[in-house]
């Protein structure tokens, strides 16, 4: 591991730190007609994971060299950071050299220490790259020109070598393709991680020719230029071969995703959650969950997700984007959708709360239950087979068995509004807009479509008023006439 304690402000008496990542191939060893850098990892797109890290350093500036499907790639990292990144375009993919020219123009002059990385690197972590930079700094006393990060691979098929001489030092950086035989025994490799101080950088790059197996401008030519110039270039080698690895197939993708999936569990399981099975079970970078949560195997907890204390989550259950308090109860294959769910909920099994669902403490759908852009109110409670859509329903309501809320008639949506401890009767249709006064009861199989008041049993197709539930001493707000017109006693 690199040694963090050396670690030092990016900024404190140097030349400023300026960030570029390279991202304009089309990795044709993906086999895609996706960007490399936009297949995701963890859920999140190669390119986010490394913009996160440049931006972790607090560097003056990030530039992303964009070129294939640069509009995508350049609205995926807007995304992620907002106008903090800046964006320079490579037309043609001339190599990892001509990639850096294309931002000669930004930078040459900018009199900076350049970070240099590739879009496809996403495990770096900020800490191994502030080591780098601290090296580059403090090379000699006095910096080095240029710095790489190399390190030694049982297998380093595929990676450019790096070439020393007898007494250890930096020589050349040799591609794969143009090593010969006894160079490819080598096995420490770039990383393709530099750092570099920018006017030199730009001096040594007009220097590269594309005299090589690719045609293209290496970047891996600088060093050895800068080298023979009488500058310093100083190797930084990386203990931890995997954090620096590029993913160039979907193979390599894959393999990355179980090591990111491991890094998280191992993560939730040190801060207390208990995961029966971490081979089996799918939980991305960004996700929070508090200590003594249980999650069985096979769940997928995806994006910025938080769940609270002592709940347990049963197979099957797949979250999204959601908040989840403390003490919730997620039984069997349900989905859970940018939902926000309170202390003491149950839900499921089989259950579907998207886009909106809302459920106030100790409530619980159960049963093929779907509900969207709607809010349960304290301990209401649909077990089974219910649509829930634009509906804002009060406490202690009972939503029974077969339950619809009919809130689209074809073009637009409408509203359900169900108030506090309201019995909804097995198979009502609720045509929206519409609401059912506090207490009421509809009976089963009734098609409501006109408002219900307060305190009243209604039934029927279409509902209507069968009775009034407390007398009128007792409860005068139901007894206006206008309410009791609302249901259509007369129908
Ligand atoms: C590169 C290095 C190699 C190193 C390896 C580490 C070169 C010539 N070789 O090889 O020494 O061991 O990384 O992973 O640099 N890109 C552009 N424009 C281009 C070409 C590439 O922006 O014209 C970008 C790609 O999108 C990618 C990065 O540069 O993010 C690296 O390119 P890639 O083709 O993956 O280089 P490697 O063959 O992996
Ligand atoms: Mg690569």
């Amino acid at each position: 591991m690199e040694n963090t304690s050396q670690r030092t402000n990016a900024h404190d008496a140097h030349a400023p730190l300026d960030v570029l990542i390279l991202a304009a191939g089309l990795g044709t060893r993906m086999r895609s007609r996706t960007a490399k850098v936009l297949h995701k990892l963890g859920g999140l797109p190669l390119i986010v994971h490394v913009c996160r890290a440049a931006a972790a350093l607090s560097p003056r500036h990030i530039y992303v060299v964009v070129g294939h499907q640069a509009e995508e790639v350049e609205a995926t990292v807007r995304r992620e950071l907002g106008d903090e990144v800046r964006f320079v375009l490579q037309k043609e993919q001339r190599g990892t050299g001509d990639a850096v020219m294309a931002a000669r123009a930004e930078l040459e002059n900018a009199d900076a220490t350049l970070l240099v990385l590739s879009g496809d690197v996403p495990l770096i972590r900020p800490e191994t790259l502030g080591a780098l930079i601290h090296q580059h700094r403090t090379h000699r006393g006095r910096g080095a020109a240029c710095t790489l990060l190399s390190v030694r691979l049982d297998d380093p098929t595929g990676y450019g070598r790096i070439v020393r001489d007898e007494e250890g030092r930096f020589v050349r950086i040799i591609e794969q393709r143009d090593a010969s035989p006894e160079e490819r025994q080598i096995k420490e490799v770039n990383a393709g991680i530099y750092c570099f101080e920018t006017r030199q950088l730009f001096r040594a790059l007009e220097k590269v020719q594309p005299t090589n197996a690719q045609g293209e401008y290496y970047l891996t030519d600088v060093p050895s230029i800068l080298r023979a110039e009488g500058e310093d270039v100083s190797v930084y080698v990386h203990a931890d071969a995997r954090e620096v690895a590029g993913i160039n197939t979907r193979a390599e993708l894959a393999e990355f995703e179980r090591l990111l999936r491991m890094r998280t569990l191992r993560r939730l399981m040190l801060e207390g959650v208990t995961i029966i099975d971490p081979v089996n079970t799918y939980i991305g970078p960004d996700v929070q969950i508090a200590r003594d949560t249980i999650i069985y195997p096979n769940v997928h907890i995806e994006g910025r997700t938080t769940i609270g204390e002592g709940c347990t989550i049963y197979p099957g259950a797949r979250i999204a984007d959601s908040l989840i308090g403390n003490e919730v109860t997620i039984k069997d294959h349900s989905i859970i959708i940018e939902a926000e769910i309170e202390d003491g909920c149950s839900i499921g099994p089989f259950a579907h709360l998207r886009m909106g669902a809302h459920l106030a403490a100790g409530a619980a759908v159960g049963n093929f239950v779907e509900v969207k852009k709607s809010r349960l109110g304290r301990k209401t409670k649909a077990m089974h087979l219910a649509y829930l859509g634009d509906a804002t329903i009060g406490e202690r309501t009972n939503i029974g068995a077969g339950t619809i809320t009919c809130n689209y008639d074809g073009v637009r949506k409408h509203e359900t509004i169900i108030e506090d401890e309201v019995k909804i009767g097995s198979d009502t249709m609720l045509v929206a807009p519409v609401r059912v006064g506090a207490r009421a009861v509809t009976g089963a199989g009734s098609v409501v479509i006109r408002d219900v008041p307060p305190d009243t049993l209604v039934a029927g197709v279409p509902a209507t008023v069968k009775k009034h539930l407390r007398s009128e001493e007792e409860a005068p707000a139901a007894q206006s006439s206008s309410e009791r017109d609302a249901v259509g006693r007369d129908a």
